[in-house]
């Protein structure tokens, strides 16, 4: 996964496993809002009351367990080798060796066909082609922009929309001096019986060998697809993505249309235990982006003979501004964290009861249009801390200042840059028109010209802002219908057929943004989904690993049975 929040590791041992904590920070969000929401609430000690609202259960019913309607011989049997000790070993051996490729993403990373560091690919290709004859044999593979991997299914009935799996080649960086932090070596592969330990071995190589393991046990029963089943794997994920997903999603929509797919699977969110009940959390939802550029131009001169404000004191004067306003802490309709605490007050036993209150009346009042209107409910959920509070707020931060050159010159450019990850319900304009708003006293104060989103980036006696091309709006929310057979509910069924009734599937949202940032357009049911789960290692904080990027082998084999059967659920779906 790709930095989701700004990482302020200072150990080496922290930054050794920065990869590790970016995949889990969403998972940690929702630790922290559980282990908050589970203290008792100060003046409310009224007995939790066994009935449940009706209003919030209505909204959260689980669909049952979900098979597949048909099942021959050999694909019973390749179901029982998933669950055998020989086929855990395999997956372990061929796991390990994935890992084994350092396919490290640098920050300055030139050109594709020039800077030799993206041909470490080249082996992972040849190494995938080497532990998956049949599908290499048996599947369109293209390679786009050279390291882009796509492999094509066809099924045998064109009118289904085609089901897309996604995950990414490559992983980030073990920098030379932390590499002795690690209790075994970043790109051994080790496997101890429990964990296969190394760089990329849960973020998210898993889930690449996973999906590939997957199409090669169902080709080996001589599973025929009626739906086509396409495979995509970007190579530059973590550096945004732009030279893998950025060139595969283009050609899906060019091959089958806007909207042309059924749905995507690809790394994300995964368990969680909270409120005394186990939930799977698909990320239905990520945040915005913008990063605004301030340049405040005025004239130079010496200091001897000063202006009474210099370009350093204009601008300090807009940082105060901005400090001193903070986003509306709120929780738009379409908030998945609106249904995952719908879910919680009808599932999940401990679920506190103010919280529940206020999601009632929430539920019961048409809609939270009123803007100006507090949120009681998000205000009551953000008090968790602010790993919360950002999953319901634009977050600003003020990041970057220059100005001056030299002590007796009058400064004659200063500049910020100020970041924001924009609230489900804000825009980047939201964003862009609040410091419009702000910058413009400023500006007629100190006589400048304001130049706000214009696109002029700086110009003399002025105030320019600019917005940064990494801006991203909010993502489109993933239906998470379950009342018709949508490709949530044959996720949620998939998921429960495989880990037990007792999981409830909720809706998940995600603070970062996976490679599915580029295929908005390909399908609005987008999944940032890991489905690999063990009860045993992945409960609650002990799935939070500062050091040592590891995955435990239940984990990985859960995940192969998970995409099996949602290839084969979603196979004979009548999606419409
Ligand atoms: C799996 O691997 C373990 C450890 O290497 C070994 O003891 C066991 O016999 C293997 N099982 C099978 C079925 O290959
Ligand atoms: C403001 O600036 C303009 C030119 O940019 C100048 O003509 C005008 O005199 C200035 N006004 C004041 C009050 O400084």
């Amino acid at each position: 996964m790709e930095k989701s929040l700004p990482t302020t590791e200072q150990a080496p041992r922290a930054a050794a496993s920065k990869n590790r904590v970016r995949s889990t920070i969403s998972t940690f969000l929702l630790v922290a809002l559980t282990l908050y929401l589970l203290a008792p609430s100060i003046g409310d000690t009224r007995h939790h009351h066994p009935q449940k609202h009706d209003t919030a259960k209505s909204s959260c019913v689980q669909p049952p367990l979900l098979f597949p309607p048909t099942t021959d011989e050999s694909l019973q049997r390749m179901w029982q080798y998933v669950g055998t000790e020989a086929f855990k070993n395999a997956s372990i051996v061929r796991h390990s060796g994935a890992v084994k490729i350092d396919t490290s993403s640098f920050d300055d990373m030139g050109p594709v066909g020039e800077d030799k560091r993206w041909d470490t690919r080249f082996a992972f290709h040849d190494y995938l082609a080497a532990t998956f004859p049949r599908m290499h044999e048996g599947l369109k593979l293209e390679k786009v922009n050279t390291f882009g991997l796509l492999y094509t299914w066809q099924g045998s009935d064109e009118s289904l929309k085609p089901l897309v799996l996604m995950s990414h080649q490559d992983v980030v960086p073990v920098p030379a001096s932390t590499v002795d932090a690690w209790t075994h070596p970043p790109f051994s592969g080790h496997y101890d019986g429990t964990f296969i330990w190394g760089r990329g071995s849960s973020d998210c190589k898993n889930q690449l060998i996973a999906v590939m393991e997957t199409v090669e046990l169902l080709l080996d029963a001589g599973y025929k697809p009626k739906r086509t089943i396409v495979l995509s794997f970007g190579f530059d994920e973590e550096i945004s993505g732009k030279e893998g997903a950025g060139t595969l999603a283009p050609v899906l929509i060019d091959r089958y249309g806007e909207n042309g797919v059924a749905a995507i699977v690809d790394e994300g969110a995964g368990f969680n235990s909270q409120w005394g009940q186990v939930f799977a959390l698909p990320g239905v939802a990520e945040k915005g982006y913008t990063d605004v550029h301030v340049t405040v131009r005025t004239p130079g001169g010496h200091s001897s003979i000063p202006t009474d404000h210099t370009s350093i004191g204009i601008l300090s004067e807009l940082i105060s501004k901005i400090e001193s306003v903070q986003y509306r802490t709120y929780l738009a309709d379409e908030s998945p964290l609106l249904g995952l605490m719908q879910c919680g007050a009808s599932h999940a036993p401990d679920f506190p009861p103010k919280l529940e209150k206020l999601l009632g009346k929430r539920s019961n009042s048409l809609h939270q249009t009123c803007k100006a209107r507090p949120d009681d409910l998000a205000l009551e959920a953000a008090k968790a801390g602010p790993s919360v509070k950002y999953l319901m707020q634009t977050s600003q931060a003020v990041d970057v200042i220059s100005g001056g050159v030299k002590v007796n010159a009058l400064p004659e450019r200063t500049t910020v840059t100020v970041n924001h990850r924009i609230n489900i319900g804000d825009t980047p304009e939201t964003v862009w028109e609040h410091l419009t708003a702000l910058a413009k006293p400023i500006a007629e104060k100190y006589n400048l010209t304001l130049h706000a989103f214009d696109g002029t980036k700086e110009a003399p006696l002025s105030i320019s802002l600019s917005a940064s091309e990494t801006t991203l709006n909010v993502a489109p929310i993933t239906p998470t219908d379950l009342d018709t057979i949508s490709p949530y509910a044959i996720l949620a069924g998939t998921t429960r057929a495989i880990y037990g009734e007792h999981v409830v599937v909720a809706p998940g949202m995600m603070t970062g943004n996976t490679d599915t940032r580029y295929y908005w357009p390909v399908t609005k049911h987008i999944f940032r989904f890991g489905p690999g789960y063990d009860p045993a290692t992945d409960a609650g904080l002990g799935n939070i690993h500062t050091v040592d990027e590891r995955i435990s082998v239940v984990n990985h084999v859960g995940m192969v049975k998970w995409f099996v059967l949602f290839v084969r659920n979603m196979d004979g779906a009548d999606l419409g």
